[in-house]
């Protein structure tokens, strides 16, 4: 498996809190990282791949506190720039993020929690604009977990003396990945993986060599990929208690699921079940693999529901699924599904990251041919997905994009 996407982009942007160099093992190749280094070239950060998944970021000469509009609108992650120049130069000027279609998606607890640190906070014209000559510790309650809001705060704290608290803090694993990258650099933080995180920062961060955390959300897509396709498949490189919320569901819809030191192995030997399934905060099971398993559950027959709590537009996928035969109606905050025998191969559309792989995951259980749109939006999260597909046997081809 590759690394971990959204580990990736939050320890690059925490790579430039030191005025010095760290290299980061392990990071994918999808265009949100691409992105995310172009963003920080422009405010003078050095970032160069120096092997073939190893990345140097130089971040000596950062000096720009504005980021650039158009590429940061892209995605979300964007703006964990504006923690990141709060810490270091004390002024950030980033766009409202855009990212994936799938709520509302607001910024508000960031904002709040930068306010918290003592940041005078303007929104303009589309912009945060943030000034803080120093951010001040503070105990701060993160309003309902959210991962991005831990991860800024975090980054915005790591320069701070003294003891900042948040409580209510997400506790996904790559909150963790870049707590032990900042303690790594010589911040303290503490508690990371609880739902409460102390951070004791300091001016004096330091450049370090890191590797990412496998990437739990590709890894449980090609479990669920093996399961849709009644294939056998061991996914190596990952690290099981991550996805224990999906084996969980795979084992209830009858997946034979077998964890070991190699990986997870995920077989299909008799007819699989319907299953109900609600998306939750870590470790619940993830809101990034809802669609993909929505997917599998189309070609289940029997009367399967997810019930969506993070993400009100998570729905993108079931139109697309629908042209493939699927029986999906949402109501309210809940897909459900009639699982059909086979699903009928279809021109769809990739409208969002994890949309797009429930669509390659339809496509390869269904009968004839699936041609995909809008392929941009997995290629944002997905590192050479047609090679490693390929590898497992499937027929998939790129016919432009
Ligand atoms: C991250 C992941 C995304 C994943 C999500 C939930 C990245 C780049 N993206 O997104 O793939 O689906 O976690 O695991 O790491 N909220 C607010 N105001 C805010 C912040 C969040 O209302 O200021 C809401 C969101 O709309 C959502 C919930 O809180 O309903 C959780 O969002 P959050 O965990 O912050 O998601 P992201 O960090 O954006």
């Amino acid at each position: 498996m590759a690394g971990a996407k959204n580990s990736s982009l939050a320890i690059i942007v925490a790579a430039a809190l030191a005025e010095d160099r760290s290299v980061i093992e392990n990071v994918p190749h999808c265009r949100d990282v691409q992105t995310l280094l172009e963003i920080l070239r422009t405010l003078g950060v050095g970032a160069e791949w120096t092997g073939p998944d190893r990345l140097e970021v130089d971040a000596r000469r950062l000096t720009g506190h504005t980021a650039p509009h158009d590429l940061s609108r892209q995605m979300r992650a964007s703006f964990y720039v504006a923690g990141m120049l709060l810490a270091r130069l004390g002024r950030a000027e980033v766009p409202l993020p855009g990212g994936c279609v799938i709520g509302s998606r607001p910024v508000d607890f960031h904002i709040r929690g930068f306010e918290a640190l003592g940041t005078r906070v303007a929104t303009e014209h589309g912009y945060f604009k943030g000034q803080a000559d120093q951010l001040r510790p503070a105990t701060y309650y993160v309003p309902r977990s959210s991962m991005g809001t831990t991860i800024n705060l975090m980054l915005a704290a790591s320069r701070t003396a003294d003891v900042t608290v948040l409580q209510n803090a997400a506790r996904e694993p790559e909150v963790v990945d870049t707590a032990v990258f900042l303690s790594l650099m010589g911040a303290r933080v503490r508690g990371a993986g609880t739902s409460t995180v102390t951070v004791e920062g300091t001016q004096a961060l330091r450049g370090v060599t890191y590797t990412v955390i496998p990437d739990r959300i590709e890894a449980g897509t090609y479990l669920i990929a093996a399961a849709a396709t009644r294939g056998d498949v061991l996914v190596e490189d990952l690290i099981s208690e991550h996805v224990t919320a999906l084996l969980t569901k795979l084992g209830d819809a009858g997946v034979t699921v077998e964890s070991g030191p190699s990986g997870v192995r995920v077989k299909v030997d008799g007819e699989l079940r319907p299953v109900d399934v609600d998306t939750a905060p870590y470790p619940g099971f993830a809101t990034d693999l809802h669609p993909q398993f929505a997917a599998m559950l189309a070609a289940v027959p029997g009367r399967s529901a997810i019930r969506e709590t993070i993400f009100e537009r998570r729905f993108g996928y079931v139109d697309e699924l629908r042209r493939m035969g699927a029986d999906i109606r949402v109501d309210g905050d809940t897909a459900i599904i009639t699982g059909v025998q086979r699903l009928s191969g279809a021109p769809v559309e990739a409208v969002d990251i994890r949309a797009g792989a429930a669509m390659v995951i339809a496509g390869l259980a269904a009968q004839g041919e699936t041609q995909i749109s809008n392929v941009e939006n997995l290629d944002r999260g997905y590192d050479r997905l047609e090679e490693k597909l390929t590898g497992l046997g499937a027929t998939v081809r790129r016919v432009r994009g």
